[in-house]
């Protein structure tokens, strides 16, 4: 049983979203989301339009994921990893090269990104071309 784990804040879910979870459960049989609060959010310096339950709920409703945990900090990976027996970690390529020093507990893979959407051009385009507002 080959177990894999990912980390993101994934508001607004997106089909590029869907893309990285689905190739990250194909890297293996058993995936891990570690889903950022709504603090670490703050830390990154993003503020989600869902808040964290309603981000879970949607992340617990795709077939490609079976567990999510709450990602609080930037240094709980290697505890995490160690501490679900994790084979891979599986970052999109917005990351490439942060998180090499894991490699001393699972493999690290970066996966290319899908283009052209993300969850800050949604919130751009709908901003600017006025979506849904007559
Ligand atoms: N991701 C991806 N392709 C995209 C957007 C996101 O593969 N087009 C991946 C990211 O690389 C990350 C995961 O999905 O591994 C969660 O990304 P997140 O930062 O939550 O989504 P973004 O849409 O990039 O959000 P933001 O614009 O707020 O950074």
């Amino acid at each position: 049983m080959r177990r894999v784990i990912t980390y993101g804040t994934f508001d607004l879910l997106h089909y590029g979203h869907i893309h990285l979870l689905r190739r990250a459960s194909e890297i293996g049989d058993y995936l891990i989301v570690g889903l950022s609060s709504d603090s670490f959010n703050e830390i990154k310096g993003k503020k989600s339009y869902f808040s964290y339950e309603h981000r879970l709920l949607l992340l617990k409703s795709i077939v490609f994921v079976n567990e999510v945990i709450p990602e609080n900090s930037w240094d709980q990976k290697k505890k995490d990893i160690i501490h679900h027996k994790i084979d891979a970690l599986v970052m999109g390529d917005d990351w490439k090269g942060k998180f090499d020093s894991l490699q001393e507990v699972c493999e690290v893979i970066y996966l290319p990104r899908t283009p052209e959407i993300s969850t800050t051009q949604i919130k751009m385009d709908l901003q600017r071309e006025g979506y849904g507002v007559t």
